[in-house]
C-alpha cells in the first residue's frame, strides 16, 4: 500500500474547489492530478489551492494513465458524469460521483455495470448525509426518540440562476433534464435517508407519483436572489417546481418537492414523523422528554446554504478514503443513490402516463 493515495479532480469549476481542499486536508490522500475541458481552468484550481507538484491535464484518458492515480473525483457537469465514471471505473480507479449521477437510465444501468466490473469503491456527493444536523437527526432516529416512523417530507428550494456557474447546463432539457435531477435529489435522498431507521442506511422505495408545474419554465426575466433583481436570464427548459410522493418499502410515506421559483433564500425544510416524537428542522418533541413544554431546539449547522463551501466535502471524503483504506462500501455507493436517482426517473415517467411508478426501475 501507498503511503497516500493519488487524487484526480476531474472537471475544474465550482464544486472542484471543495474536492481539493478536502482531498488536501486528509492524511491519506493527495491530490496528484487535476484535470478539465480548459487546461487553464486545471492550471488556476490548482494555483488557488497552493498545489505546485500537480500534473495538469485536459483530457480524462491521458489522466487516468497516470500511476499515481488511486481515486478520481468526478465534478464535471452532470450530462458527462456517465461517461466519465465508466472511464475511471475502467481505469480501475475508486470514484467521487457528483450528483446527480447520469441523466438517464441507460446512463445509469451502464455506470452501475462498469463499477460493479471493476469492483472500485465509489461514493456519490449526497453530501448532506454528513451535514451536523443530518447526523443528529439520524442518531435521534436510531435511539428510538421519534418511536416507528410514518412520514417524512424535505423539500430542496433554491432560486438555481445564472449566477451559477453550471447554469448553461444545467438549465437545459438536453443536459440538465429536470429540477430533481439537477437540484432536487439531494431533497429525494434526504428523504430516504430520513424513511430509514437504521443509522448508515437508507430507506427502498417502493412506488411514486409526482406532479410537476410552477412558473419559470421559458421564462426570461427571472429573479437573481444574490443581486436580489429581476434579471433577463436563458430560460430553463423544464418545470421548476416538482412534487412527488414516495411509499417506501418499510411502510413509511415520503412527500419531495424541488422549487426553484421561490423568491426567496436557499431553504431545506424537513419534517418527520414517528409514533413517538417529530422533528421539523432542528426542532425536536419526543414522548422521551417527560414535561417538554415547547420544542427542543438543536443548535447546530443547519442545511441552508447553496454555497459549496457550507458542505461538509470533508466529512464525506474522509468517510470515502476509510472506505477505501477498510474495504467496506459506502451507504452512500452508486448502487444506493440509483435509488434516489430511480425516484426522479419515476417522477419523469408519471407526468407521462398520469400513473403511479413502480420501483426499482433498474434489473
Ligand atoms: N454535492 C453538491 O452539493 C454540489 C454542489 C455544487 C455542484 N454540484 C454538482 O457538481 C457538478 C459540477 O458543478 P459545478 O457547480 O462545479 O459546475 P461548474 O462550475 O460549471 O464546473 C464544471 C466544470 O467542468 C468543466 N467541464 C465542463 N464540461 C466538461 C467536459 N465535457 N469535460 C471536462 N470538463 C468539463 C468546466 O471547466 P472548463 O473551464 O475546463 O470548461 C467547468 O468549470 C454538477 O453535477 C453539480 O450538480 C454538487
Amino acid at each position: 500500500m501507498k503511503e497516500k493515495l493519488g487524487v484526480l479532480v476531474h472537471g475544474a469549476g465550482w464544486v472542484s474547489t471543495q474536492h481539493i481542499k478536502a482531498f488536501m486536508n486528509n492524511p491519506h490522500t493527495r491530490v496528484v492530478a487535476i484535470s478539465s475541458r480548459k487546461l487553464e481552468s486545471a492550471r488556476k484550481r490548482a494555483e488557488e489551492a497552493g498545489l505546485k507538484d500537480v500534473k495538469l491535464y485536459d483530457n480524462l484518458d491521458k489522466a487516468l494513465e497516470n500511476p499515481e492515480v488511486d481515486i478520481v473525483s468526478v465534478c464535471t457537469p452532470q450530462h458527462v458524469h456517465a461517461e466519465n465514471t465508466i472511464a475511471a471505473a475502467k481505469a480501475g480507479k475508486h470514484i467521487v460521483i457528483e450528483k446527480p449521477i447520469g441523466n438517464s437510465l441507460e446512463e445509469i444501468r451502464n455506470m452501475r455495470d462498469a463499477v460493479r466490473k471493476a469492483k472500485v469503491k465509489t461514493v456519490v456527493s449526497f453530501v448532506l448525509r454528513w451535514n451536523p444536523l443530518f447526523q443528529i437527526l439520524k442518531r435521534i432516529i436510531a435511539d428510538g426518540m421519534l418511536g416507528n416512523l410514518y412520514y417524512v417530507e424535505a423539500d430542496y428550494q433554491s432560486a438555481i440562476a445564472a449566477w451559477w456557474s453550471g447554469y448553461e447546463d444545467a438549465r437545459k432539457k438536453s443536459t440538465g433534464v429536470s429540477a430533481f435531477l439537477v437540484g432536487g435529489c439531494h431533497a429525494i435522498d434526504a428523504v430516504r435517508w430520513f424513511a430509514e431507521k437504521q443509522e448508515y442506511k437508507a430507506a427502498n422505495p417502493v412506488e411514486v407519483f409526482a406532479y410537476s408545474g410552477g412558473l419559470r419554465k421559458g421564462r426570461i426575466r427571472q429573479w437573481n436572489y444574490y443581486t436580489q433583481r429581476w434579471e433577463d436570464m436563458p430560460p430553463l427548459e423544464y418545470d421548476d417546481l416538482e412534487v412527488a410522493l414516495v411509499k417506501f418499502e418499510n411502510g413509511v410515506i415520503g412527500k419531495v418537492s424541488v422549487n426553484f421559483g421561490g423568491v426567496q433564500p436557499y431553504t431545506f425544510p424537513i419534517e418527520i414523523f414517528g409514533d413517538e416524537g417529530t422533528v421539523k428542522d432542528n426542532r425536536i418533541w419526543s414522548t422521551r422528554f417527560q414535561g417538554q413544554r415547547g420544542w427542543i431546539e438543536i443548535p447546530t449547522i443547519l442545511p441552508d446554504s447553496a454555497e459549496v463551501t457550507h458542505h461538509p466535502f470533508q466529512a464525506q471524503m474522509d468517510h470515502f478514503v476509510d472506505c477505501i483504506l477498510q474495504d467496506r462500501e459506502s451507504h452512500c455507493n452508486l448502487e444506493d443513490a440509483i435509488k434516489t436517482h430511480e425516484i426522479a426517473f419515476a417522477a419523469l415517467e408519471c407526468y407521462k402516463t398520469g400513473k403511479p411508478v413502480r420501483l426499482p426501475l433498474l434489473t
